[in-house]
């Protein structure tokens, strides 16, 4: 059984990674791997196959950065040939990326069925353009491959048969499980000179947040309150970076001294740095379901999150962009005396169910 397994975006190395050890491990399965090249910077993409041993991709569309639509249609477009010429029994998609879609949509046209993991996550939010690709794919998929209860709930109320819903976990916390003892070993904190426990960490890069300085500067207000009381790291995404130079934001951030601006980390330092912080502030979706396998609180700024589980049962809260509310948030996590629970099936094992499930649904077809 042939498998073109698809990655673009750093989200979606960390989930492939798994899989294809697992892919390895069944001789049944012949798996590919295509890297579209949404995300080409050393610290975007290649740190993350180092770090976590990835296979070279037998094939790299390197499509680069475009608008959406350009991106999309330029994947779709390279993809196509690929499944012409390699004629597969499946293509495999993880995440809600723009290269999660665009192959997606390809593999349907040709007839070939796709297989979604981390599938039927929602934040009803229709402005997030990682919200329609989600609907997307899981419409056009196969077989989907769900991370949590209320995806399961999502997928069924959208008419989705029930046969082609598992549940079966969260492949990056298998990644997670996999390189925390090798993260121990980072010496990231040296680095920067900080002490575990003495310091927090903060991601932005959504559209929604980075894209429109007036929602930046309101952030921007907390943090200034927040380095006061504990320093901050700040790996900075690229697009961010670019938004906060145009905006003229990036120099009020350099001027406050509990803050650390730094480049994008690989996968095991920013394992390493996450795991000893106090608290991390993020608009990520993956970072919430870290932070609550690690036990180390999370403030979400964003209004909804498509990961419930990290709030009912994990250390997140949705605090959005008011620096009121972020403020409050800082306060109740640091006070907070509350444990987390680790949603089931967030073993380090999920792949695994995976890679026997795909094999079984293959024989049953031939
Ligand atoms: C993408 C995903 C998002 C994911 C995020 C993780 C979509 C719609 N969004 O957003 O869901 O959480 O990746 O990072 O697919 N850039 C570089 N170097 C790179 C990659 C990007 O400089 O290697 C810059 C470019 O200016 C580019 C911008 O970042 O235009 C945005 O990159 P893009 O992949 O389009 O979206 P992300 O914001 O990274």
């Amino acid at each position: 059984m042939k498998i073109i397994n698809v990655c673009g975006a750093r989200p979606n190395f960390m989930k492939i990674a798994p899989l294809m050890r697992a892919f390895a491990a069944r001789p049944p399965i012949e798996a590919r791997l295509v890297h579209t090249g949404q995300h080409y910077d050393e610290t975007m993409s290649q740190a993350f196959f180092d770090d976590l041993h990835l296979p070279r991709p037998d094939i790299n569309l390197e499509v680069g950065s475009a608008s959406h639509a350009v991106q999309t249609a330029l994947i779709m477009q390279r993809f196509e040939p690929v499944l012409e010429r390699e004629h597969p029994d499946a293509v495999l998609v993880v995440g809600d990326v723009n290269s999660t879609i665009a192959c997606a949509l390809v593999a349907i046209k040709l007839g070939i069925p796709t297989i979604h993991v981390e599938a039927g996550l929602r934040s009803f939010d229709r402005s997030m353009p990682e919200e329609i690709n989600r609907l997307l794919t899981d419409a056009i998929s196969e077989l989907l491959f769900v991370t949590e209860p209320s995806g399961v709930q999502n997928l069924r109320n959208e008419g989705i048969a029930p046969c082609r819903i598992h549940l079966v976990g969260n492949v990056m916390i298998d990644t997670l499980r996999a390189h925390q003892r090798l993260a121990e070993r980072s010496t990231i904190l040296r680095d920067l000179g900080l002490s575990s426990g003495g310091y927090g960490v903060l991601t932005l890069h959504r559209p929604a947040n980075v894209d429109e300085p007036r929602v930046f500067a309101r952030i921007c207000d907390a943090l200034v309150e927040i380095q006061r009381d504990l320093p901050l790291v700040f790996p900075v995404h690229p697009r961010t970076r670019g938004n906060l130079e145009r905006n003229g934001l990036l120099k009020r951030l350099h001027d406050l001294p509990g803050l650390r601006l730094t480049e994008p980390l690989g996968y095991l330092d920013f394992l390493k740095l996450m795991s000893s912080a106090a608290i991390v502030l993020t608009d990520s979706g993956g970072i919430q379901e870290e932070t609550t396998v690690l036990g180390v609180p999370c403030l979400t700024l964003r209004e909804n999150t498509e990961r419930p589980i990290t709030i009912e049962q994990g250390t997140n809260q949705l605090v959005g962009t008011d620096p009121q509310r972020i403020l409050a948030g800082y306060q109740r996590a640091r006070s907070a005396t509350f444990t987390p629970r680790i949603p089931d099936l967030w073993d380090g094992h999920a792949a695994e169910r995976i890679a026997d499930i795909i094999v079984r649904w293959h024989a049953a077809r031939t």
